[in-house]
């Protein structure tokens, strides 16, 4: 976690489970050095009590928007005022929602309105509510208001469903709170990264992939975030864990990554296309499995050609610095070099997949990175090195952009 030391740090608790784990964050804020008054919604002050974070804070818990007492001491302005930082954890579904509306009917989110600097929240709650369209389109309203959001993380709920929607755990959520107060080189730009693999069903149980480990994309998000960017990852499949400090969106097929990245696009700053999108789909999968028909006559499959996302991201009037990535295993400068005129990118990463060694699946690669104007070449290394070198060079790119 970086250092908290001398920053003035609000923590809003909400009424939900985990708010129990709040006395643990304000204990760990306070061992990092930083000030902590609390505010508590009502329902809150049913999981935990006010004294016990009085008590491990230091400070008088605040509680209620209307309270003459407690406004004289320090009311909603002054407490604005006073935080360098403001951190929700729990945030509950109905926080998120009243939150992302603007809403100003308590404490808590009138101190939101009233201050201007970053607020993190943690979400926590069923993993349904998680799932649920409206959460996710609350959600997205706060990070295009530049909300930084950690987590949910995944496991087994209070209620005994499993899936995404836990609170992280106090020192994760620490850990990606100090890093709005990161000075990086993206600190403040929003990134959206796409990676792995796309699979396009045939029938229930068969489907038409790509190969993609989602290495080197998970690699270039955790690079994106150690430079104090905030990154959204849509993903297909891939056995790697997402990083809990980003946020996170899981899809199958290239219509959903298509969807997804239109959903996110709005707000970000640059667009990396790393996923190895599948070209073409099954005109209709089947409903059912396919069965074997007995005669030697060839099976034909008719394809569909998907949507190009990373070209759909280009032609977008307000569009971001574009990212693509170009796989090929002939020609690899004069491919890549087409796919940057063709697809009107910004840049384009050169991927030699001919190479068991590098590209897909493996630790390393090495790539070349073209631009209009530019070409250069970033040597064999391991996928971690390299993305710092392209995140970098993407920095140094859009930071120029704006001087
Ligand atoms: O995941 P790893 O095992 O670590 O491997 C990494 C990688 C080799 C997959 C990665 O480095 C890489 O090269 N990704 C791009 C793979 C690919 O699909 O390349 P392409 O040349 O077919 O596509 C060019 C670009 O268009 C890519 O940025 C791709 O994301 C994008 N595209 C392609 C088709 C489509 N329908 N929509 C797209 O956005």
């Amino acid at each position: 976690m970086k250092s908290l030391a001398n920053k003035n740090i609000l923590l809003g608790v909400t009424g939900g489970i985990a708010a129990y784990k709040s006395a643990e964050i304000v204990r760990h804020l306070k061992k990092s050095g930083a000030s902590v008054r609390v505010v508590m919604t009502r329902s809150a002050e049913e999981f935990i009590t006010p004294l016990t974070l009085q008590a491990l804070s230091g400070n008088r818990v605040s509680t209620e928007l209307l309270d003459a007492e407690a406004e004289a001491a320090m009311g909603h302005i002054e407490l604005a005022k006073w935080a360098d930082g403001i951190l929700i954890a729990p945030a509950t579904a109905n926080t998120i929602a009243r939150l992302s509306s603007g809403r100003g009917d308590d404490l808590l989110s009138t101190v939101t309105l009233a201050f201007d600097g970053p607020i993190s929240v943690a979400p926590a709650m069923n993993q349904a509510m998680w799932r649920d369209e409206r959460t996710q389109e609350n959600l997205k309203k706060l990070i295009d208001q530049d909300f930084g959001i950690c987590g949910p993380g995944s496991g087994e709920q209070a209620c005994g469903d499993v899936g995404l929607g836990r609170m992280l755990e106090p020192i994760d959520i620490l850990d990606m709170f100090s890093l709005s107060f990161n000075e990086g080189t993206l600190s403040g730009k929003k990134i959206l990264i796409t990676a792995g693999p796309t699979q396009e069903p045939i029938d229930p149980v068969r489907f038409i992939t790509n190969r993609s480990s989602g290495k080197m994309g998970y690699s270039l998000v955790e690079a994106a975030l150690e430079s104090g960017a905030n990154v959204t990852l849509i993903s297909g499949p891939v056995n790697i864990e997402p990083p809990s400090n980003c946020n996170f969106v899981s899809i199958k097929t290239a219509e959903e990554m298509y969807e997804a990245v239109m959903h996110h696009i709005s707000g970000m700053d640059v667009y990396i296309g790393t996923a190895a999108v599948s070209d073409y789909s099954p005109a209709k999968a089947s409903d059912s499995k396919i069965k074997k028909d007995g005669s030697s006559s060839p099976m034909v499959l008719e394809l569909k050609e998907n949507q190009d996302i990373l070209k759909s991201v280009s032609e977008l009037e307000q569009r971001p610095y574009v990212v693509g990535f170009a796989a090929e295993t002939n020609d690899l400068i004069k491919n890549a070099e087409k796919k940057l005129s063709n697809k009107n990118l910004d840049l384009i990463i050169a991927n030699d997949v001919s190479n068991k060694d590098i590209g897909f699946d493996s630790d390393d690669n090495e790539v070349t990175l073209i631009t209009e104007k530019e070409k250069h070449l970033i040597e064999r290394q391991n996928k971690r090195k390299v993305s710092k070198k392209i995140i970098d060079f993407i920095s140094g790119r859009i930071n120029d952009q704006n001087n």
